[in-house]
Parts: C-alpha cells; sequence; structure tokens
C-alpha cells in the first residue's frame, strides 16, 4: 500500500492514536497523519499545537508526517494524492458515525477507501476527552499518552 491518510481532531494524541499510526505504518509506504477540523468539537489545543504533540510522539517513525488542514478531508486526500483513509474503531459506538463518514467520502469521492482498523485492546476505553479529564482533575496520564506530552497537556489542563 502506497500513501495513506489517518485523520482526526488529535486533541491531544493518545497511546490509542499512536497504536493505529504505528500498525498502519507496517502496512503502508508512508501514513500522512492528518489533524482536520471536526466543526462540532471546540479544541483544547490549537492546529499548530496539535500538530507539534503529534510530531513529537511519532518522531522515531521515517515513513509517518504530521500535516494539518483546515478544509474537507477528501480535498486532503486529492491534495496529497492518496485514495486510502485509515480509522481506529474503538467499540460499535464508534461505527455509527465512522460508517457515516466513510460513506460521504466515497460519495464526495468514489475512488476513496476507508480502512478500519479495531482498537488495541488496551486503549478501547481511551480518547482524548477522558485524557483531558483525567489531567483536569489532577490524575496521573501515565500510559494514556506519550510520556514526553504529559508536561504539556498537564499544563494545559491543569495549570
Ligand atoms: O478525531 P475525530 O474528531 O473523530 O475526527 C473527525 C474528522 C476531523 C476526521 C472529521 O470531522 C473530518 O474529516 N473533518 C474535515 C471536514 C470533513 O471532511 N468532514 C466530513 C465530510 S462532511
Amino acid at each position: 500500500m502506497k500513501t495513506v491518510v489517518y485523520p482526526g481532531s488529535f486533541d491531544p494524541c493518545t497511546n490509542g492514536h499512536l497504536d493505529i499510526i504505528a500498525r498502519a505504518a507496517k502496512l503502508a509506504d508512508k501514513v500522512i497523519v492528518a489533524v482536520l477540523v471536526n466543526s462540532s468539537k471546540t479544541p483544547l489545543f490549537t492546529a499548530e499545537e496539535r500538530v507539534a504533540l503529534l510530531k513529537t510522539a511519532v518522531s522515531a517513525y521515517d515513513n509517518v508526517e504530521v500535516q494539518a488542514f483546515s478544509g474537507l478531508l477528501v480535498d486532503f486526500m486529492k491534495m496529497v494524492d492518496s485514495t486510502v483513509i485509515i480509522k481506529g474503531i474503538r467499540a460499535v459506538s464508534d461505527f455509527e458515525y465512522e460508517f457515516q463518514m466513510a460513506l460521504t467520502n466515497h460519495t464526495l469521492f468514489p475512488e476513496i477507501e476507508t480502512l478500519f482498523i479495531p482498537s488495541g485492546k488496551d486503549y478501547m476505553f481511551l480518547s482524548s476527552s477522558i485524557v483531558k479529564e483525567i489531567a483536569k482533575y489532577g490524575g496521573s496520564l501515565e500510559g494514556l499518552v506519550p510520556d514526553a506530552l504529559i508536561p504539556v497537556i498537564n499544563k494545559r489542563c491543569h495549570p
């Protein structure tokens, strides 16, 4: 598989996201992690901050790059010349929304296929929202996000 795109809000990225990135990086020649706007969410970190956190987290991978984009995912796909979207699925509750997005993107750009990777079993419960909630009340983020990101997330969530 050539270039695949792993899109999301990544506000902030978690070890669950990084598990999907690591597994996608084994399948594809190149993985582009795309920080996009989810209009139903108000992010805590700016797009630039989310890109910087992701870049720190994926620095060990030669075939992973991180970009931000503020338009439609299909337009980003065309811009980077990729037709494969990677999404992680944690539970049945994720499925309806992800299925809707996959069909929408396929309708907008029929060459696009979305491939779902099941979440790692250790990360079934994990989300960016849970990370922010734990940090807000001073809980430990160990094992939930890369160690290097913990001070940055704590500072923003629990100043
Ligand atoms: O991590 P998230 O918030 O579930 O990611 C959702 C995201 C950002 C991938 C999705 O909202 C998205 O693709 N946003 C870009 C705009 C777009 O193309 N929307 C889908 C068609 S309406």
